[in-house]
């Protein structure tokens, strides 16, 4: 049985951690939508033609963990505006979403334009102070150099630039529930994130 669960939001609000912690409560797959921007994004920083790339993404592209760099996060966001890119990686997305058995998709639209019918929705937030700490301190504890300064300008430029593009914004759905993790421990997330999607369920 297909059964798809949305969880879209900013970068850092705790959406990944909620989105493998549901997956393993469910039994449910989990794609990381933000990912295939960020396999996208990191050849653009070669010079490869962002549409090109986008049309040539395979699953081993995936699988880099210089992916998770902040430039990357940020060719991420830039190639994210591009309808062609976007249009390229819709059909993996949604045949994922639909597999037997049931799947959990984290990223932007996922609950407004890659499913608008999924069975639960989840718009995962918090302050952008908060998830800036929360990234400076992922950062430091992988031992980059950086400011909370400088994190914290990244990550207005990256929800300003997600939330203000043309093509799929970032936005909660009408029918999503919002969950602010600004003053909530991970556990406190993922207990509010499962209720929410127990209720879509019964
Ligand atoms: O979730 P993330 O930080 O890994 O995403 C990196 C960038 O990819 C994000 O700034 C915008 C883009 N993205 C998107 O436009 N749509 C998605 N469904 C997922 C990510």
């Amino acid at each position: 049985m297909a059964f798809t669960i949305a969880i879209d939001g900013p970068a850092a609000a705790g959406k990944g951690t909620i989105s493998k912690a549901v997956a393993a409560h469910f039994g449910f797959a989990h794609l990381d939508t933000g990912l295939l921007y960020r396999a996208v994004g990191a050849k653009t920083l070669d010079g490869t033609d962002p549409i090109a790339a986008s049309l040539a993404l395979v699953a081993e592209d995936l699988d880099n963990d210089s992916l998770r760099s902040p430039e990357v996060a940020q060719a991420a966001s830039r190639v994210a505006v591009i309808g062609e890119v976007r249009a390229a990686l819709v059909d993996f997305q949604r045949a994922f979403a639909r597999r037997a058995g049931g799947a959990v998709l984290d990223g932007r639209d996922i609950g407004t334009v890659i499913c608008p019918n999924a069975e639960a929705k989840l718009f995962v937030t918090a302050s952008a102070e908060v998830r800036a700490e929360r990234r400076y301190q992922e950062l430091i504890a992988k031992g980059t150099q950086t400011s909370i300064e400088t994190v914290l300008a990244d990550v207005r430029e990256r929800d300003a630039r997600d939330r203000d593009r043309a093509e799929a914004p970032m936005v909660a759905a009408k029918d999503a529930v919002v969950i602010d993790t600004s003053s909530l421990g991970i556990e406190d997330a993922v207990a509010a994130a499962i209720a929410a999607i127990e209720a879509a369920r019964a």
